[in-house]
């Protein structure tokens, strides 16, 4: 390959989640933005990589494990399983699961202690300080401040206590202006905007050395050649993304070809994680740091960020149950500008079932492949010369690949299912206007021009929504005989060819009735 050719490798990644969490919306939600650019990229040529796992160390599971009165080992085994049951749920294709006490990651999280260590970068001293097991955070002494119920607690507002024992440092101070100018030199590494501009005055303020390991707890990695001592969990879980790329054999195939990873998706909350103390640790271990954090918002409930420890959680398993897998991976993409906190809740989904999916692409595919049934032949119609009319909604649709390229390419999935239902809309616009079934008597070959025009677009339309509904897409598809279903097929010239037979139509996309109303 030479130098010039393009990159057709995609590494995205899910933060990995804690296992003594249950899995809830907000988990799903950063998942599912991880599984739509994977499956977005798959359909363009990409060899995609697209990883997730659980986080299995440290004081806050070792805690839980001891509350749920299970040894550490079982109460991980289980935990984990009810992320990887969400993978097969949610329909998530990711392509590995990891676990941080799997041998591969011990042994890549003790490798990238070492090249640390060697560098010179880590210090043996003493931690005295403020720490959160809910955030697994160290925090100063202004960012800490008396909670509601006397305790003191960090800025997530989750209780912390004051921890004093031997601990190895990082020498974070050391790398301010190294990660500005890597900041600066890399201008899309931190999305959105405003989060960059926070995490670069965070560090303009000055950096604090880092404690990166504990003693007074036994469930973790422990450092190398130093014995009562565990590795800090976050040092641990970040460098999951390269175990998982094959570290530390940095001449794999494997590390080769996805490191640095395109994306680490994660929420807002830990975000100082990612983008501070993780490119240091590579840049101090001699490796790239990844091309880009997004930092998505808060999926909120009752106005707070919906979490266990608030008791306010949605549960996906519900949320499927009553509107339907594709329904609510629509609405959770759709709904909220992707970056921004947001609401989500039961009726926010039905006004987007009701509206866009059965009023808008429901209706235009139903109304158009029932009326080529039962007066087009039951195949895929021959159209005459295109009217300017014509032109203008093909012309769209085949804009749209672009589109949505590019929206995804900067994590704005609201923006690109808003291009493609803009095109719905023509297209509605377009078949009521030129009213088909007026043409039926006065001008039948018209007519077939105007239907397949229609289900031309309706084709380009259900390719691209394949990574967002993959299911509904599918039967779309189906009932256009498409079988030819990756984004080469929307290349200038490929089209339905007329005279295909076409299946008897059924309805994809139901209005939702509230079941106190269905019998009415
Ligand atoms: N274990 C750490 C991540 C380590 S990555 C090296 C962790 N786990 S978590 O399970 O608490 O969170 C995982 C992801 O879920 C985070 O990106 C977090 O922002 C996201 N969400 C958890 N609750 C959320 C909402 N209510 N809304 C949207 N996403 C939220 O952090």
């Amino acid at each position: 390959m030479s130098d010039a050719a393009p990159r057709r490798a995609y590494y995205v990644t899910t933060p990995i989640y804690y296992v003594n969490d249950k899995p809830h919306i907000g988990h799903a939600y950063t998942t599912l933005a991880c599984d739509v650019l994977a499956r977005f990229k798959r359909l363009d040529g990409f060899d995609v990589r697209f990883q997730t796992g659980t986080d299995e160390h440290g004081q806050k599971v070792e805690k839980s494990a001891k509350a749920a009165g299970s040894d550490p080992r079982s109460f991980t085994d289980a935990g984990s399983q009810k992320f990887c049951d969400l993978l097969a749920f949610m329909n998530f294709t990711a392509d590995d699961f990891i676990r941080t006490t799997e041998a591969r990651h011990i042994n890549s999280a003790q490798a990238i202690w070492r090249a640390i260590a060697k560098a010179g970068d880590i210090y043996l001293g003493h931690y005295e300080g403020w720490y959160a097991v809910r955030d697994e955070a160290f925090y100063a002494e202004d960012e800490v401040k008396p909670g509601p119920n006397g305790k003191m607690v960090g800025p997530s507002g989750a209780e912390v206590e004051w921890v004093k024992e031997p601990s190895y440092f990082f020498r974070l101070s050391a790398w301010q202006d190294r990660l500005l100018a890597f900041y600066a030199s890399h201008p899309d590494f931190i999305l959105p905007e405003s989060r960059r501009n926070e995490v670069v005055s965070f560090v303009k303020a000055g950096l604090r050395d880092l404690s990166v390991s504990r003693t007074s707890f036994t469930w973790g990695i422990p450092v190398p050649d130093a014995p009562g001592h565990v590795m800090y969990v976050w040092l641990d879980a970040l460098t999951n993304y390269i175990t998982a790329a094959g570290y530390p054999d940095t001449n794999s195939a494997s590390f080769r070809t996805y490191w640095p990873a395109d994306l680490h998706m994660i929420g807002k909350d830990i975000l100082r994680f990612h983008a501070v103390y993780w490119p240091a640790f590579l840049m101090a271990a001699g490796i790239a740091p990844p091309r880009r954090v997004f930092a998505h918002g808060w999926i909120l409930n009752k106005g707070e960020k919906m979490s266990k420890s608030l008791g306010n959680v949605l549960s996906p398993h519900e949320l499927v149950n009553e509107f339907g897998l594709d329904a609510v991976r629509y609405c959770l993409l759709r709904e909220v500008p992707f970056g921004q906190d947001g609401y989500i809740g039961r009726e926010t989904i039905i006004a987007r079932i009701n509206g866009d999916l059965a009023n808008d692409l429901g209706n235009l595919a139903q109304r158009v492949l029932s009326f080529i049934a039962k007066n087009g032949g039951a195949q895929v119609p021959q159209p005459g010369p295109l009217s300017s009319a014509d032109q203008a909604l093909i012309g769209a649709a085949e804009k749209l690949l672009d589109t949505v390229r590019l929206e995804l390419d900067r994590q704005a999935f609201h923006r690109a299912l808003e291009a493609v239902w803009l095109v719905i809309g023509d297209a509605n616009r377009y078949i009521d206007k030129q009213a088909p079934w007026t043409l039926r008597k006065t001008d039948p070959a018209r007519m077939a021009t105007v239907l397949y025009v229609t289900i031309e677009t309706l084709r380009r339309i259900a390719i691209l929504l394949q990574p967002f509904m993959p299911s509904s897409a599918a039967r779309i598809l189906d009932q256009l005989a498409v079988s030819a279903r990756d984004f080469a097929v929307l290349a200038p010239g490929q089209g339905l060819v007329a005279g295909t037979p076409l299946p008897p139509p059924a309805g994809v996309f139901p209005r939702f009735v509230e079941a106190a109303d269905a019998g009415r």
